[in-house]
């Protein structure tokens, strides 16, 4: 089934989920929609990335967002603008009963509160993911299994991003830390060292963060585990924004059809245990027919 969608925020990342959303043969892109007062509005989106099907798409205003719905009925909403933004927007959406995928990051407690809230009371589905690429949902897993499998090791994270990311450290080095202290017994985002500066020596189970803001770098993020004689260090690079966009439309098909709160976690499980159980029926109908 082809699942309409709208796109929130035309920025770095929107632009890149733009791209594949109009070539992918599962979705109708039918609305893009931008900052009020942006120029960018009442503009043809083959303005700002180039396709060769026959969509057309004019970017509609933020504030319109209530008659862009009435007019396009998406069923699905992607956001990748500002956490105040996404808030305004979700509220919108919410009340009209579109399922929405988070792909925005810097929310602080009351406003995921907020977000929450709205999945329960309007009963729609949502996507939560500051973490949206596959790759990096798997380092977490493998720094994960490693924490547990070598606790007595010096735990230190180095990110990278671009010089205008707004979050440092990265919420998904916060992410990092905050899990390997729950392994190694600690309260959450206690004993983390950001941006390490006093005189004073690494305490045993802190764990440190370190940011670099440079050029155009797209995100690497770097767990190291050190010991007395040696260390692993596990890092990922992103080549490219491509990778954010392949798990929003990941996270889309997820939750067309589904109600409640769910995490990038959920969707990557829900799509490892689909390909196991196809695996297993044909295994099946392969024993059958011979
Ligand atoms: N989850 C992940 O793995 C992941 C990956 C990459 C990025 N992100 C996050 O995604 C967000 C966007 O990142 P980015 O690098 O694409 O930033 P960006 O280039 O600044 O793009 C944000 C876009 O949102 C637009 N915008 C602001 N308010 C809006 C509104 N009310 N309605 C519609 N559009 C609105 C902005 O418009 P103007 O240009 O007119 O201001 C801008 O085009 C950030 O929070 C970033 O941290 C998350």
């Amino acid at each position: 089934m082809i699942t309409k969608t709208c796109l929130l925020g035309l920025g770095r990342t929107g632009t890149v989920v733009a791209e594949q959303l109009i070539n992918s043969p599962k979705f109708d892109l039918v609305s893009v929609v931008a900052k009020p007062g942006s120029s960018r509005v009442g503009r043809p989106l083959r303005e700002f990335i180039s396709y060769d099907n026959d969509n057309e798409v004019t970017i509609a205003n933020a504030y319109d967002l209530s008659n862009e719905f009435e007019q396009k009925r998406f069923k699905v909403a992607i956001d990748f603008t500002a956490p105040e933004a996404t808030l305004k927007n979700a509220h919108v959406l919410a009340e009209k009963g579109v399922n929405i995928v988070i792909g925005t990051t810097g929310f602080n407690n009351m406003q995921l509160h907020e977000l929450k809230k709205l999945v329960e009371e309007y009963k729609i589905g949502l996507v939560y993911a500051p973490n949206i690429s596959v790759g990096i949902n798997l380092l977490l897993s493998m720094v994960k299994t490693m924490a547990r499998l070598i606790p007595h090791y010096d735990v230190e994270i180095t990110e990278t991003c671009h010089r205008d990311e707004k979050d440092s450290p990265s919420g998904t080095a916060l992410q990092i830390a905050d899990e390997l202290s729950v392994i190694k017994g600690m309260a959450r985002n206690q004993k983390l060292a950001i941006g390490r500066k006093s005189s004073s020596t690494k305490e045993k189970s802190e764990i440190g963060i370190h940011s670099i803001r440079a050029g155009g770098n797209v995100g690497v993020h770097k767990v190291l585990f050190a010991g007395e004689a040696d260390e692993i260090e596990i890092t990922h690079r992103s080549y490219s924004r491509a990778i954010f966009a392949e798990g929003a439309l990941k996270a889309a098909s997820f939750i067309s059809n589904l109600k409640g709160f769910f995490h990038m976690e959920d969707v990557l499980l829900f799509e490892r245990m689909d390909r196991d159980l196809r695996v297993a029926a044909n295994r099946l109908y392969l024993n059958f027919n011979n």
